[in-house]
């Protein structure tokens, strides 16, 4: 199994964590679990160089502090395992450029201007990603629907690629998460939590009691008074009740029936205490894992070890195939 979780913004919010880190925890042990920063993605746009660094060691240290154990799985850096790179070469050069075209997220990507004009970078975003996967012969790539589209070019391109030069390639199968794991913003819940939304609709996993408690108090509902989930009628009131049932354990239902006939307020105030219950201890190992560098830096080496050497007998395998000469 394998996936990736960008370093880019102010770290990771509660959609990252409920949507995609806490099911990596708990997958770790069932599968062979391969986590990494996709630093080269982030370049994709613009990034200042010592935030970059800082953030893709804090992405690392969330991680661990979420609960990943780097004896149970791999976490490690993408461009700290030069292959990705490499694999991704040859993987461009099976890509077509129409069916690159028709990839949504750079469509969105190249359309904003905040972003700077697009580039090539961007362009190729997805055969990295590709690269990604293949290289570790990953089956198994829970991502969120986002990227549902990139999952099929890869599968494709493993395909193609098996097609045209050998059996080189497993052909991974996604594991998209489903809508009711997906956390909305809390200024806009027809919007996905974004760290590219404003921060007030947004719940860091660093934010801090205050903060958190500000932002459900202030967070859209919806007409009428009742505690009820209705993803039409209701989209504000629903995803806090999401938000609340996967911290707390409890079932939606089970919320509406004990909210009966109270109101927004009541159902915001504990909810608050609920987020700030289940951040808090994650904000004290963060802090615990961010003072002890070492130890996310033997994690790192470890992780960029096992890595490697999975990704190293790959390319060569690639290299072979597409008939390279190989290094004496
Ligand atoms: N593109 C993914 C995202 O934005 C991140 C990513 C890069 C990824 N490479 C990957 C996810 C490989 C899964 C597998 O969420």
């Amino acid at each position: 199994m394998l996936s990736g979780i960008q370093p880019t913004g102010s770290g990771s919010h509660l959609g990252n964590y409920l949507g995609a880190v806490r099911r990596w925890v708990a997958m770790q042990d069932g599968f062979d679990a391969f986590y990494f920063i996709p630093d080269l993605h982030a370049i994709t746009v613009p990034q200042d160089p010592a935030t970059l660094r800082r953030r893709t060691r804090e992405a690392v240290a969330e991680l661990l502090a979420a609960g990943l154990d780097p004896e149970r799985c791999t976490v490690f850096v993408q461009s700290q395992v030069p292959e990705h790179a490499q694999l991704a070469w040859v993987l461009g050069c099976i890509t077509g450029y129409g069916e690159a075209s028709r990839m949504t997220q750079f469509k969105d990507k190249s359309n904003r201007a905040e972003l700077g004009p697009a580039t090539v970078g961007l362009f190729t975003y997805p055969v990295l990603q590709a690269a990604d996967i293949l290289l570790y012969q990953a089956d198994l790539v829970p991502v969120g629907d986002d990227q549902r589209q990139h999952l099929e070019l890869t599968r494709d391109l493993a395909q193609r690629f098996n097609a045209r030069s050998g059996p080189t390639f497993t052909v991974p199968s996604g594991y998209v998460g489903q809508a009711g794991d997906r956390v909305m913003d809390l200024q806009d819940p027809s919007r996905k939590m974004s760290k590219s939304l404003p921060p007030a609709g947004t719940i860091y996993l660093q934010d801090d009691p205050a903060v958190l408690a500000k932002k459900i108090r202030s967070a859209v509902t919806d007409a009428g008074r009742e505690v009820r989930a209705d993803p039409a009628a209701k989209p504000g009131i629903t995803n806090l009740l999401i938000i609340h049932a996967a911290l707390s354990g409890r079932s939606v239902a089970d919320l509406e029936q004990d909210y009966a006939g109270r109101g927004y307020g009541d159902f915001k105030r504990d909810l608050a205490e609920v987020v700030v219950e289940a951040l808090t201890p994650f904000q004290r190992r963060l802090s615990a894992v961010l003072g002890d560098p070492t130890y996310v830096d033997q994690a790192l080496r470890r992780g960029r070890e096992k890595a490697s050497e999975v990704a190293a007998g790959t390319l060569a395998a690639v290299h072979s195939a597409v008939g390279f000469l190989p290094a004496t």
